[in-house]
């Protein structure tokens, strides 16, 4: 007999009683069991479908098919209650705090403290009987909370049992649920695809998913969760600081942050300065640091206001947000020719980044928001994107405040505008402003991405005569560049290298540089890789197009006029003239996103393949290879007799992984 089958027996019968409870719940309105029963089955049913996936019943309550959970939330008290953080904001607050804490307890030595990310996220508690994962709450008013238990268990990596050999008969934890931005940008697309309104951010995205009453929903959109904190812990083991807090967490299975600073107050500082710049690396949010005493004796003789803790803090980062004034607006030529007003700013600081502009979007947008030269407006700024106007403050609206008129005539070729809907668009093929767009657009980041050659170079050349279409990006000699003024030679040769990187690449990758209307990146990978080759795309029809799985009508159709078109047609075979070769798009979803957009370096011999193969896999998976190390590598691939390069990657801290890493990053069989 199968050593499975006791569990195989146990998991029908739970999914049987989840059925029942169901219909006695939704059906008959006369519940079956207690919600904690409940949650409790729910629980062990998720830990023996991870456990043994091959189990896994596509009816499962836990799927797509089925459905879980039959509950509003019912409340749960947190004891101790989940207190809030005070706020600092500048250094003087740091110091202030320093000196607050060494008078408190009557200390004049120095204090050490850790420092911690501040995620922004939703704040939870979660609590383990006799090492088994029991409810799950959110914080609530730090009194009393909801209870998520079923939708905490259903996130990835979350265990549901505690591991390691010190399992406490009970303990509470504290963590945060956090979405991270490609998920929550997943999300979006598909909620914008479903006609409903996307998320604004990612931490509303966590809660809105958290809080389904449904826990097959919550399972759909991946979270995940963080601990930071002990509430209660019935154990023999005592623990006496924050770094026996974290080992004991990690020991007992828990996932807690990788970015932890222990230290004195000037180390602290150094994290804070750290993360406030380099945020934006990182694939969630955070919203400042948390500064903790790392000593729990003096943290309990420091105590706690009703509201916080008297020995940690929250260091927030400066607001991204900032009231300015607009002191005039331009009218910019897009590459499709549409046209968008972008307002001059009085230059303000915002998070330490001087913003002088900031995008209006359309003529509607300056209507909705009733914009006026001279006005007071909320400006905000998120991540990279371009700032953003969020209101006019109409009570310091100055009299003599100027209308913003749309122009009649292109501001760059003076062809007569055409109105399409809300929309204004210069409809000249031969505008120079497009013109300089689309290549602007083809050498960008979400385009070819090909490195060093920004907007700047792109209108040099063309200044030049040495660049007009997208084809002549592929022609350009290194003697073309030294001709510029400031143009050094080895600038000279990382533009060319940069260049030589991409005249070999994917079709998904291809689509996004043309700049076809509806089609970002998303979707050029949907299209690619439900068409496979470019010469498909000449000869598909709508009806054909429309038929690919997430491609509308909108969509499918400016494909099919793209293809269709004898200008774009030109373009592309002017570009596949100038010797770019347009892979077809065959590579599994897996090994794509490992090699996607890295750049890996090889050295030495290979032995199962040869050097051009591997070259042509990485690429073909929409990676980039490159000759020399720089700290743009991602990946340096060794060989047997590995030369310069594996020191000089070596120095640089690049990761160099061998032969046989490469073979099962791409995954073997897939290349046969
Ligand atoms: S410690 C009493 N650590 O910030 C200790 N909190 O503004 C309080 N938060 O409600 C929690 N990251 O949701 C702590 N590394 C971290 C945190 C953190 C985010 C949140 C938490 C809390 C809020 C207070």
């Amino acid at each position: 007999m199968n050593d499975t089958f006791p569990i195989k027996k146990r998991y029908y019968e739970i999914i049987e009683l989840i059925k029942r409870a169901d219909y006695h719940y939704y059906n008959l309105n006369q519940p079956l069991m207690e919600d904690s029963t409940y949650d409790s089955l729910i629980i062990e049913l998720i830990d023996i479908e991870r456990k043994h996936p091959s189990l896994k019943l596509e009816e499962s309550p836990t799927g797509k098919v089925g459905g879980v959970v039959s509950k509003t939330f019912s409340e749960v008290n947190h004891d101790p209650p989940m207190l809030s953080l005070g706020n600092i904001f500048t250094e003087e607050d740091l110091s202030n705090f320093d000196r607050r804490c060494l008078k408190n307890i009557d200390a004049d030595d120095e204090l050490l403290y850790c420092a911690e990310l501040k995620f922004d996220g939703l704040a939870v508690e979660v609590i383990y009987e006799d090492g088994r994962f029991n409810t799950g709450a959110t914080r609530g008013d730090g009194l009393v909370g909801e209870d998520v238990t079923a939708n905490i268990a259903t996130i990835g990596n979350m265990p549901l049992e505690l591991s390691g050999h010190e399992i406490p008969d009970f303990l509470s934890v504290r963590g945060e649920v956090l979405m991270r931005h490609r998920e929550f940008e997943r999300l979006n697309r598909i909620r914008e695809d479903n006609g409903e309104s996307p998320f604004a951010n990612p931490r509303n995205a966590a809660s809105g998913s958290l809080r389904q009453i449904d826990s097959r929903i919550s399972e759909g959109r991946q979270l995940e969760i963080v601990f930071y904190s002990i509430g209660k812990v019935v154990s023999n083991r005592s623990i006496v600081d924050q770094m026996q807090m974290y080992d004991y967490l990690t020991n007992l299975g828990l996932p807690v942050s990788e970015h932890i600073e222990y230290g004195n107050i000037g180390k602290i500082k150094k994290f804070y300065e750290y993360w406030l710049v380099n945020r934006y690396r990182l694939d969630f949010d955070i919203d400042g640091v948390v500064i903790k005493v790392i000593d729990f004796n003096i943290r309990d003789r420091l105590g706690a206001t009703n509201k916080a803790p008297r020995w940690a803090t929250a260091w927030k980062f400066p607001a991204k947000e900032a009231i300015t004034v607009i002191e005039s607006v331009d009218w910019q030529i897009g590459r499709t020719g549409l046209i968008t007003p972008v307002a001059n700013l009085r230059p303000i600081n915002i998070g330490g980044v001087l913003v002088k502009r900031a995008s209006l979007h359309n003529y509607n947008e300056v209507m909705r928001l009733d914009l006026r030269i001279g006005d007071s407006v909320r400006i905000k700024r998120a991540g990279d994107v371009i700032p953003k106007v969020i209101e006019a403050i109409r009570e310091e609206r100055p009299p003599d405040a100027g209308n913003i008129n749309p122009p009649k005539r292109c501001p760059s070729c003076n062809t007569g505008l055409v109105k399409e809907d809300i929309f204004i668009r210069c409809i000249n093929s031969q505008c120079i402003a497009k013109r300089l767009e689309t290549l602007k657009f083809f050498v960008s980041k979400n385009g070819m991405d090909i490195e060093s050659f920004g907007p700047e170079l792109v209108i040099r050349l063309y200044n030049a005569e040495k660049l007009e279409t997208i084809a002549d990006i592929y022609r350009i000699t290194k003697d073309d560049l030294l001709q510029l003024e400031r143009m050094g030679d080895k600038l000279a040769d990382k533009v060319i290298s940069s260049i030589d990187s991409r005249r070999t690449i994917i079709l998904s990758h291809f689509l996004r540089s043309l700049g076809i209307r509806n089609v970002g990146d998303h979707l050029s990978r949907v299209v690619a890789r439900a068409v496979g080759g470019l010469n498909k795309l000449y000869v598909m029809e709508i009806d054909e197009l429309i038929l690919i799985d997430g491609i509308g009508p909108e969509v499918a159709e400016s494909i099919y006029e793209f293809f269709h078109n004898e200008s774009s047609l030109r373009i592309i075979k002017d570009i596949l003239d100038a010797g770019v070769i347009v892979h077809d798009e065959l590579v599994k979803e897996s090994v794509l996103d490992e090699i996607r957009d890295r750049t890996f370096v090889f050295t030495g011999t290979l032995q199962g393949l040869t050097r051009k193969e591997a070259e042509e896999i990485v690429q073909k998976s929409g990676g980039r290879v490159t000759g020399t190390i720089s700290k743009k590598t991602d990946y340096l691939v060794a060989g047997d007799l590995p030369g310069i390069k594996y020191e000089k990657a070596q120095g640089l801290g690049i990761k160099i992984i061998q032969e046989d890493e490469f073979v099962m990053m791409i995954g073997e069989k897939k290349w046969e």
